[in-house]
């Protein structure tokens, strides 16, 4: 689908966002975000870190449209999702939203070259096997394309699912953890690909713990507790383990 007039620096906008889960043991709610607001421009690369359980999975779903915010707004492409239609919010993730998961979601079924060349496939868009196949070679999978994912160490897995969302084209990357579970090396060289693509109308957000993954971004976010706790612009890796360690510490105790 092709995407109306909007403003074109701004691919993402949340206002005043909350999220909460019904509690399974009581009938409080959880609450996982509170008022959260951020803008995300094209061209962009922004991290999130924060505490495990601070909500940065949570706030990756919401701003992705994958899942229903509970208050405020996720607008993307200048469009508020949740007025959006199921079917017209599912094209509009096809066509233009890449996420890559912190469990990797591969299809079992599927090649790795069938699994980086669905979101292509599916969009119908032209010369999406050969992008799958570039996008895999980009990873250092070129010689793994026929394998299964079962057949497929943790961090080949994650990289076929960084080749899928580098071969769809989407002018929106998200990304959890990318680099978890890979070896430095390859860690760096997934961090490049997904650097390099953050450019032009091309926007790329990705939750880290790595502190000298969250360098490489143009900005970092900070999470504690469900909110934005510091934004750092210029990050280093010093100063995002700085930040990182004041949100720490400062978070009420369980
Ligand atoms: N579907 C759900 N139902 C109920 N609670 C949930 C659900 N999803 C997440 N939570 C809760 O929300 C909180 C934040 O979870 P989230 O996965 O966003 O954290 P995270 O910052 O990504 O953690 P990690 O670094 O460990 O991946 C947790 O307390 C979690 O239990
Ligand atoms: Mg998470």
């Amino acid at each position: 689908m092709t995407i109306a007039t909007y403003d074109a620096r701004h691919l993402i906008e949340a206002e005043h966002v909350s999220k909460s889960f019904d509690s399974a043991k009581s009938s409080e709610s959880v609450i996982v975000l509170r008022d959260v607001s951020l803008r995300v421009q094209s061209g962009e690369m922004v991290a999130i870190v924060g505490p495990s359980g601070s909500g940065k999975s949570t706030l990756l779903y919401c701003l992705a449209g994958l899942e229903p915010v509970t208050g405020g707004a996720v607008k993307l492409f200048g469009r508020d999702v949740s007025g959006l239609r199921r079917n017209t919010l599912a094209k509009l993730r096809r066509d233009h939203v890449g996420f890559v998961f912190q469990s990797y979601n591969l299809i079992p079924s599927l090649t790795a070259a069938e699994n980086a060349g669905l979101p292509g496939r599916l969009a119908r868009r032209r010369g999406a096997v050969a992008a799958a196949q570039e996008s895999l070679r980009a990873v250092g999978l070129g010689e793994r394309d026929r394998f299964l994912p079962g057949k497929l160490s943790g961090g080949q897995q994650q990289r076929v699912a960084i080749a899928r969302v580098l071969a769809s084209g989407a002018s929106l990357v998200f990304a959890d953890e990318p680099t978890g579970a890979l070896d430095t090396r390859t860690g760096e060289q997934v961090l490049s690909l997904l650097r390099d693509a953050a450019a032009g109308e091309r926007s790329v957000v990705m939750v880290t713990h790595d502190l000298e993954a969250a360098a490489r971004a143009d900005r970092v976010l900070v999470l504690r507790d469900g909110v934005i706790h510091a934004e750092l612009l210029s990050p280093t890796s010093d100063s995002v383990l700085d930040a990182v360690r004041a949100a720490g510490e400062e978070a009420p105790a369980a």
